[in-house]
């Protein structure tokens, strides 16, 4: 008898269309709401690339296919994020955008609540500066 499996996170959200439509949103209101130009400005001009690469990078991390590792391997997130002074107002600013972003998107409140405290996570991890 086989074992039903659960559900991933990236099922529970509605795939790649719903996912790739969170990450245009929360790009968008990166781009258009001063409360996050601090993080905004650390990003480049055009956002394409920016787009692409957090949507492949939410798709494997959220239980779905490994469209980031396909192209370039194990991410090295923290690493990554160096060269940007992170301290806790820009991983702030992150995870406030991506909130409005989840919401707006109308997703599942007990989807947005385990996601938000993952992405929460996520992002204090990066955090390289003491304040
Ligand atoms: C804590 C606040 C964060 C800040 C200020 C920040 C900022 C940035 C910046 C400036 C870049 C480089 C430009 C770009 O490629 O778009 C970047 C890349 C990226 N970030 Fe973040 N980020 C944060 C948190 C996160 C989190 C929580 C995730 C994942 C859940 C994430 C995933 C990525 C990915 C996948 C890339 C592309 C890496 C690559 O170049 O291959 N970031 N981020």
């Amino acid at each position: 008898m086989s074992t039903p499996t659960q559900p991933t996170p990236y099922d529970r959200l509605g795939g790649a269309h719903v996912l790739r439509a969170l990450v245009d949103r929360f790009y968008d209101l990166m781009d258009e709401d001063p409360d996050y130009y601090g993080i905004r400005k650390m990003h480049p001009a055009d956002l394409s690339t920016s787009r692409d690469k957090l949507f492949w990078f939410l798709s494997g991390w959220t239980g779905g296919p490994p469209e980031y590792a396909d192209r370039f391997g194990h991410p090295f997130l923290r690493r990554r994020h160096l060269p940007f002074a992170i301290g806790s107002a820009e991983r702030d600013q992150w995870v406030d955008c991506m909130r409005r972003a989840m919401r707006d998107m109308n997703l599942d409140p007990e989807l947005q609540q385990e996601l938000d405290a993952a992405f929460f996570q996520t992002a204090d991890f990066m955090r390289n500066q003491p304040q």
